[in-house]
């Protein structure tokens, strides 16, 4: 079944008034539902995503529990890398982890094109399941930035100064250009994967943009985000672009060519509108206001509603991912009250 055109998160998406306003949260299956770390039990993320029934399951766990108005395709930004067989894994605790690092022009071999049937057909096989159990709910699709992705290819690890990424980047931005053409050519390759299978919109998660001053990402990296969202143009669904600290670039994130961006917590939502004319917003109640309890999260979710104005194009989520140690019930208090109390109708509040 497809889901409704006129869903209020597809509506909020094109900057349409809306039923009401549609909350989903960046990371919203993971370590904080009691429920996840069950079934999933000691099998790795990566291990996971192949197995397309336990996938699927995983993803539908946080829609059934907060009703969030999306679900996000349970998978992560390095799936399709390993899936073309760019040695990486996810290492608990620590995040991704590069066996061999990419660190020279012959590693750009080790980065064929990604053929989804041939290298991840369990992708699209999720979504089908997906889509079928969502009924008229939307169903998110997402890719790793070139620039995000490229950062744990060549850290090999998380970092903090992304440390080999610039050297790269100022001193061989040749070699640095020809990688972050292939991942866009990757990102492509997976999201017309999922959106032919049937996700009903995309994120571009550029989690880690906001390390690079706007002439820098403006040379160096939004050329191959707009690249991605150019060749996905056609096929029709929203889509969003998210980064964390990206305040100062909020405004070139947005002319890569997103229908709506996504904001962190350290813009006030009224004033990221004024940097991103014309798009939707997707954001932005800060993730560990929920460890003050109800009471302050409440207030800061009535803060973010009163910033926003009832506008339409209004998409409420955390500005950044579910953080471990989250208390389930708040999140699922956090989706009624906006549910309730959210204005999407273009009236002012
Ligand atoms: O949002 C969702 O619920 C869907 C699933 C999802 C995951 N990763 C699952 C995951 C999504 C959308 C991602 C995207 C992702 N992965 C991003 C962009 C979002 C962001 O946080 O900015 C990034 C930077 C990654 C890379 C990554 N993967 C990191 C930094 C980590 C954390 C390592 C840790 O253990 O804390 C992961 C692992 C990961 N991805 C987990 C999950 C559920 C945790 C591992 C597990 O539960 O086994």
């Amino acid at each position: 079944m497809a889901p409704r055109p006129d869903h209020p998160f597809l509506q909020a998406c094109r900057g349409l008034p809306a039923e009401h306003v549609p909350v989903w949260f960046m990371r919203q299956a993971g370590r904080s539902l009691p429920e996840y770390n069950q079934l999933k039990g000691d099998v790795s993320i990566l291990d996971a995503v192949e197995q397309p029934e336990l996938a699927a399951e995983l993803t539908m766990q946080p829609v059934r529990r907060y009703g969030v108005d999306a679900a996000i395709f349970y998978s992560d930004i390095v799936v399709p890398a390993r899936a073309i067989g760019f040695g990486i894994d996810i290492v608990a605790g620590v995040g991704p982890v590069a066996e061999q690092p990419f660190r020279t022009e012959e590693d750009l071999e080790r980065l064929p094109v990604l053929v989804p049937e041939e290298h991840s057909p369990y992708i699209a096989e999720t979504v089908r399941i997906l889509v079928d159990e969502l009924g008229d709910r939307p169903l998110i699709g997402f890719a790793g930035a070139p620039f995000t992705v490229a950062s744990y290819l060549i850290e090999g690890r998380p970092s903090r100064t992304y440390e080999h990424t610039k050297r790269m980047m100022f001193a061989e931005p040749e070699l640095f250009a020809a990688l972050l053409d292939r991942l866009a050519d990757i990102a492509i390759a997976s999201l017309r994967d999922q959106i032919t299978a049937g996700a009903s919109a995309v994120q571009l998660f550029d989690s880690w943009a906001g390390a690079l001053s706007p002439p820098v990402y403006e040379r160096h990296v939004l050329p191959h985000s707009r690249k991605v969202f150019d060749a996905i143009a056609d096929l029709d669904v929203p889509r969003i672009h998210f980064g964390v600290g990206t305040g100062e670039i909020l405004g070139l994130m947005g002319d890569a060519g997103a229908d709506v961006v996504g904001i962190d917590w350290r813009v006030p939502l009224d004033v990221a509108r004024t940097r991103v004319p014309g798009k939707a917003v997707q954001g932005n109640l800060d993730p560990a206001v929920t460890f003050a309890g109800w009471d302050a999260t409440r207030d800061a979710v009535d803060d973010v509603l009163a910033r926003n104005g009832g506008r339409p194009g209004h998409v409420f989520n955390l500005g950044h991912g579910v953080l471990p140690n989250t208390d389930p019930d708040i999140l699922a208090r956090v989706v009624d009250h906006v549910h309730e109390h959210g204005r999407a109708d273009g009236a002012t509040a």
